[in-house]
């Protein structure tokens, strides 16, 4: 890969509907929620004539709507029609999204998506003071919890637009409400909420969002994801970061350029992406995974997998991130690829992610020591899970990377 090959603009709105795609899964397997929400936003935005310049906003929004979230019990509390405390959800993603200067125009929206229009919320606002794209997802959001039934939703979409009705002027916007009903009439809003070819229609509905993103910004936006995926578990609290900075140390002394490891970065902060699909009692398990918590495991790489090659430009990323967990041997999983297939990227990120998920406390011990570290590597060495030469780079850096774990910022990634 030449240096100057960079990585090409991608649109706003497309980079964050394949990662929330990540935060879609729920006990139930993925439900695509947040895809959902877009889509009834649009509807809702094309019926009133919503002004262009707020489409961009309104659909990168909902798109990433509950970034507050990363639990499944949380998710669990938000599928319930009237929600116990949404505020510390709308909070947490606004305080998160707030960081990117990209994502800050979205972060005050999210920060209102579940404010009644009578007022009582946290937030002091009411009416139409809350902002409209707030108002739109709102509506969106719990028009999406209620339409999660088995059967065929055009037989029980009445009970939905009534459920809806019976909270206008109190919960949601009277206006909007009237809005909703006309386009509840259409059968197509139901039929692409439940249908396979929601994908192709999401993207022809939301063409409207030309916010490029520049290299700068798409680690931005991935240091976000790594926050949401690593407040899944106190466990794992900055162990997407560790990977990153830790890859990107080895890959600089690998003799990767200055721009590969800015990619290198971007596929450790993304490399665990896939851990929003399993469930928190099994990432937190104190002691062995039996076969069948493994079996959940091994779905995550694939996830990662899948997700992050929906964003053209992302090959290489991919390949660095998601293999993480094939091994030299072919044992690893889930493509069970061997040395031949693994590129030196591919293969500094499966150190990285070993000497991170080392050195970390876990529930069921505490951060290990450098003998150890050694000792383990070594022995993946031996039996050839591992690459030698960049267990050799990471042992010549160890001190540096130790300090990475202690929380020193990369430069050139801030
Ligand atoms: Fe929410
Ligand atoms: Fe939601
Ligand atoms: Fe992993």
């Amino acid at each position: 890969m030449s240096d100057t090959q960079m990585i090409p603009q991608i649109e706003l709105y497309k980079l964050l509907r394949a990662l929330s795609l990540a935060m879609d899964y729920n006990r139930s397997g993925l439900m695509r929620h947040h895809q959902r929400v877009a889509l009834i936003c649009s509807y809702l935005a094309e019926e009133i004539q919503l002004d262009p310049d707020l489409l961009p906003q309104l659909f990168c929004s909902a798109i990433i709507h509950d970034a507050g979230t990363s639990t499944f019990k949380e998710k669990a509390d938000l599928e319930r029609f009237e929600t116990i405390n949404p505020w510390r959800h709308c909070k947490r993603g606004h305080q998160l999204l707030s960081k990117m200067p990209i994502l800050k125009p979205l972060a005050k929206v999210i920060l209102y998506h579940h404010d009644r229009w009578d007022g009582q919320n946290q937030s002091g606002l009411s009416g139409s003071s809350i902002p409209l794209p707030s108002r739109i997802i709102f509506l969106a959001d719990r028009v999406d919890v209620l339409a999660y039934q088995t059967g065929n939703i055009l037989d029980y979409r009445q009970e939905i637009v009534d459920q809806i009705n019976e909270q206008s002027g109190t919960m949601f916007d009277p206006e909007l409400v009237h809005v909703f009903n006309k386009v509840s009439s259409k059968e197509s809003l139901w039929l692409d909420l439940t249908s396979q070819f929601m994908d192709s229609q999401l993207g022809r509905r939301l063409h409207t969002c030309p916010v490029i993103t520049s290299e700068k910004e798409i680690i931005g936006v991935s240091k976000i994801f790594a926050d949401i995926i690593d407040s899944k578990s106190p466990f794992t609290y900055r162990h997407s970061r560790l990977v990153a900075e830790t890859a990107s140390l080895l890959a600089g002394q690998a003799g990767f350029t200055g721009r590969q490891q800015k990619r290198m970065y971007i596929a450790g902060l993304l490399h665990d992406l896939g851990k929003l699909s399993i469930p928190e009692e099994i990432l937190e398990k104190p002691g062995r995974l039996n076969k069948q918590e493994y079996n959940v495991i091994k779905h995550h790489t694939y996830i990662t997998h899948q997700i992050l090659s929906m964003i053209d430009g992302f090959e290489v990323i991919n390949q660095w991130a998601a293999y993480h967990h094939e091994k030299l041997n072919g044992e690893g999983y889930p493509f069970h690829l061997t040395g031949a297939d693994l590129s030196v990227g591919s293969r500094i990120m499966a150190v990285a992610d070993i000497f991170s998920a080392l050195v970390e406390d876990r529930p069921y011990r505490k951060g290990l020591p450098r003998h150890r570290v050694e000792e383990i590597m070594n022995h993946m060495v031996a039996t050839k899970s591992i690459d030698g030469e960049i267990v050799h780079i990471l042992m010549d850096n160890y001190r540096e990377a130790e300090i990475l774990k202690e929380g020193m910022p990369v430069n050139w990634a801030n």
